[in-house]
């Protein structure tokens, strides 16, 4: 199936590049699942934009660059700071119900940002986004959108009928999850964006499909990846034995939540920032919990915004209150029990300011990337942002050369010849776990290079398991997975044994101090 572009992801990135190229040419929207399965459809907290007369793009950055522990690229954090105001607009003109105060759009708090300038809708920002993303883009002619169908591989050079050994990207092949046919969806020029790689740990707030396909697939084919080890922890995930995985907004401690030792009451964050309290940024209060958790051999701590008026609470925080009110929590009565859980993937594939990577033909935008935005550790409500601003960026690129683009060349099929179906999926299921498992203990919040050296090793012997096993069975979207986690878990290893100091979200016992200057770290395949 020939197209003029393809992107591979449905979230903020992906949607926001095809409604810009879809007014020049035909785009293709693949997603692994539904279309609204990416972690963009989550968000909760809002999107950070400079609004307020009292802020300034020079606060923003500013704050970007003290919560990204100085790793940030000034001119991408600029480039993207100030793409907000213009993002938002757009968002506004699309229908996003943002909240509003006396006509103007309500601001919130989060950590690490010195001014109020979260935009937001309630306790669900994404979903609104997401929702007004697919509208467009459903009514758009010039875009096909195409749920379930797991993409294995980027098409290089390699995969023509004609082998050219050029790294240059015509498309990738997909499984569609229906049928289990693998179709190879070429086109002019792909951009990849399909978020991270959380699911590499065993506790996340990502969607079950944020396991690193994009950066896996993008390192395979050649490109270079870059700070795997920034994985972001957000402080307070719900603690409960039924629902794993739901986030408490960074916006309740936004608003006045304070962190409590359950069973002392002590207001621990005074220990750890004395200044900043609850709004230090993640890494931060994220370790601080981690510490109390493990000093105290606790089970989770308390956040608590009873304080204020339960009509404030629920006002602010509608979706979190029900869905906790199910849990028989009350939040508006007492406090909710918290952990840390992995949230974010600040490292990935490396692009420039135009979405282009270092493969022609490739471009790439939001969570799946490492455009120098985020540095060791995000400031919160950056993230949707970035989708916004580079997925623009990649698609003007593309329609600036538009007529520079060759059509892609004929394409090998697909080859099952050598394979067959699996006859034991237990082997993927206790790699997943195992991997999973083994990142949360070996490569967590706080590192040692002992540990980062026993997880390398079972590292190694894993991946000849599922190499082997790849090799040999018919691919599915678990396969696909595991394959790709398993990458994805490589290069954080190998990035974080690489990085010999303690920075952002990399802390590592044994170089507890932050070298002079900030350096990133780069893997080339
Ligand atoms: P996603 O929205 O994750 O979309 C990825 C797309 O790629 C999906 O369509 C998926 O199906 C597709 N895909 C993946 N693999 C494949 C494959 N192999 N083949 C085909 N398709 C594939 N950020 C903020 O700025 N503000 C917030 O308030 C906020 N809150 C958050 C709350 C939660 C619970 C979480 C998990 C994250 C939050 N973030 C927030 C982060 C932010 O939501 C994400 O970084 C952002 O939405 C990523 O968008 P994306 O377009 O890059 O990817
Ligand atoms: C949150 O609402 O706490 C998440 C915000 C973010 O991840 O940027």
């Amino acid at each position: 199936m020939e197209h003029d572009v393809l992107i591979i992801g449905s979230g903020a990135a992906g949607l926001t590049a095809a409604l810009t190229l879809a007014e020049k040419g035909k785009v293709l929207v693949l997603a692994k699942g539904k279309l609204n399965s990416g972690s963009t459809a989550w968000a909760q907290g809002g999107i950070a934009a400079v609004l307020d007369a009292g802020d300034t793009f020079d606060n923003h950055v500013r704050d970007t660059m003290v919560a990204g522990a100085g790793l940030n690229d000034r001119e991408t954090v600029e480039f993207v700071i100030e793409g907000a105001p213009r993002a938002i607009d757009r968002l506004c003109e699309l229908g996003v119900p943002f909240n509003r105060d006396a006509g103007d759009l309500h601001l919130t708090r989060e950590g690490g940002h010195s001014h109020r300038r979260i935009v937001h809708v309630n306790d669900a920002t994404g979903w609104a986004v997401q929702a007004a993303l697919l509208k467009a883009a459903e009514e758009n002619p010039n875009i096909t959108l195409l749920p379930h169908q797991s993409c294995i591989d980027l098409i290089t050079g390699r995969h023509a009928e004609k082998y050219s050994g050029s790294g240059r990207v015509w498309g990738a092949y997909a499984l569609d999850e229906a049928s289990g046919e693998v179709v190879a969806h070429t086109a002019k020029a792909t951009v990849l964006a399909a978020g991270g790689a959380g699911r590499v740990y065993q506790f996340s707030t990502a969607p079950r499909g944020a396991t690193g396909d994009g950066i896996a697939m993008a390192w395979r084919a050649g490109a270079r990846v870059s700070n795997m080890e920034m994985m972001q922890f957000h402080p307070t995930c719900l603690y409960n034995l039924e629902v794993k995985n739901f986030l408490i907004t960074e916006a309740v401690r936004g608003e006045g939540g304070r962190l409590y030792h359950p069973e002392t009451g002590h207001r621990f964050m005074e220990d750890y920032d004395k200044e900043r309290m609850e709004l230090a940024p993640r890494d931060v209060v994220a370790r601080a919990i981690d510490d109390q958790i493990k000093r105290y051999g606790l089970d989770y701590v308390h956040l608590d915004i009873s304080h204020q008026p339960p009509e404030f609470v629920k006002e602010h925080f509608p979706t979190i209150h029900e869905k906790l009110m199910g849990l028989g929590i009350d939040m508006t009565k007492g406090p909710i029990p918290v952990v840390p859980a992995q949230h974010y993937t600040c490292g990935g594939v490396v692009i420039d300011l135009n979405g282009r990577t270092d493969l022609p033909g490739l471009y790439a935008a939001g969570e799946v990337t490492e455009s120098g935005l985020h540095g060791a550790n995000r400031l919160a409500s950056n993230s949707l942002l970035e989708c916004f601003v580079f997925g623009e960026a990649a698609a003007k690129d593309i329609l600036a050369h538009w007529d520079s683009f060759e059509a892609p060349p004929a394409i090998k099929p697909w080859d099952e010849s050598r394979v067959t179906d699996s006859d034991e999926e237990v082997v993927i299921k206790q790699n997943w776990t195992e991997i999973r498992r083994m990142m949360w203990n070996y490569v967590g919040i706080v590192r040692t290079t002992k540990r980062l050296e026993r997880a390398g090793n079972r590292i190694a012997l894993l991946g000849e398991e599922i190499e082997d096993y790849y090799g040999h069975f018919r691919v599915t979207t678990d396969l696909i997975e595991l394959r790709n986690l398993h990458q994805c878990a490589d290069l954080i290893v190998q990035s974080a044994l690489k990085r010999h100091e303690s920075r952002g979200l990399h802390f590592i016992l044994d170089y507890p101090e932050m070298d002079e200057a900030p350096i990133d770290t780069v893997l080339v395949p």
